[in-house]
């Protein structure tokens, strides 16, 4: 394969992790972010082990000068982008009478407000791979509850409906030059994000990290006329 370059947000456990992995081993070169250092760092000991090139940046993705740094190092170390993984997320449960705006504000920040940027520090590197050779890839992580409304979860579920849409859009405007968007929908995936409801449903009963990252190597093996505008992943028993 011909150089190819990656940025993974969120890359530092989960759903990030496996498909950072899984892209280091198909022969990209990858910038993964995340929130906190020491965990980012283990995340990317581990990845280089695999004989995989990584290069970390850590920040919180709320804030947009973090953003810049990510993309910015990225185009000073590999030159080019051809698959953007806009996965970082965060869920915070309340109800609507106790909706806190800080908490409000950092789920739309992370989860939508940070996906739109990164489009926008990245498109010139991903027109160029799209002229290069039609399959420059955006993956963002949306989630099944941003399929069906969320007691509890409802800001997180409208950030995630919004990703979707705002996926819909980016193929409309961005696919004539061969750049790709997908969201992905997943119910529960084994991850740390998970932990909270451990107690009701075993890990083995939920998804796997390692099924998005396949899930991405698809879209990845897919012709430059085949759009995939979203992908769900349930359970049995879980409601389509
Ligand atoms: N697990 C599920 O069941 C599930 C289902 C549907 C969708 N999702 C979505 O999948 C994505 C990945 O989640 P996961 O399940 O893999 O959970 P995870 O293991 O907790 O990973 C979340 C990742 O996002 C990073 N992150 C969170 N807030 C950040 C911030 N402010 N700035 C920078 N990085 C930040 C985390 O870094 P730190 O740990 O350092 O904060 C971590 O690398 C999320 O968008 C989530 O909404 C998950």
């Amino acid at each position: 394969m011909a150089e190819r370059a990656a940025i993974v947000t969120g890359g530092s456990s989960g759903i990030g992790l496996a498909v950072a992995r899984m892209l280091g081993t198909q022969g990209y070169k990858l910038t993964v972010a995340a929130r906190r250092p020491e965990k980012l760092q283990g995340a990317v000991e581990g990845l280089r082990a695999d004989g995989i090139e990584v290069a970390e940046v850590a920040g919180n993705l709320a804030d947009e000068e973090t953003i810049k740094r990510v993309v910015a190092d990225h185009r000073d170390r590999y030159g080019r982008l051809d698959v953007l993984v806009n996965n970082a997320g965060i869920g915070i449960g309340a109800a609507v009478g106790e909706t806190e705006t800080k908490k409000l504000d950092i789920q739309l920040d992370v989860n939508l407000r940070s996906i739109i940027l990164f489009y926008r520090e990245c498109l010139e590197m991903l027109r160029a791979a799209g002229a290069d050779h039609r399959k420059a890839l955006v993956v963002n992580t949306a989630s099944i509850a941003g399929k069906h409304g969320q007691a509890w979860l409802a800001i997180y579920s409208a950030t995630k409906h919004a990703v979707i849409g705002y996926t819909a859009s980016m193929n409309h405007e961005l696919a004539q030059e061969g750049i790709k968007s997908c969201a992905l929908c997943p119910a529960y995936v084994d991850t740390p994000m998970t932990d909270f409801v451990k107690g009701q449903v075993s890990p083995e009963e939920m998804i796997q990290p390692e099924d998005i990252a396949e899930a991405v190597r698809f879209l990845l093996s897919v012709s430059p006329q085949c759009i995939v505008p979203e992908i769900m992943f349930i359970r049995p028993g879980d409601a389509l």
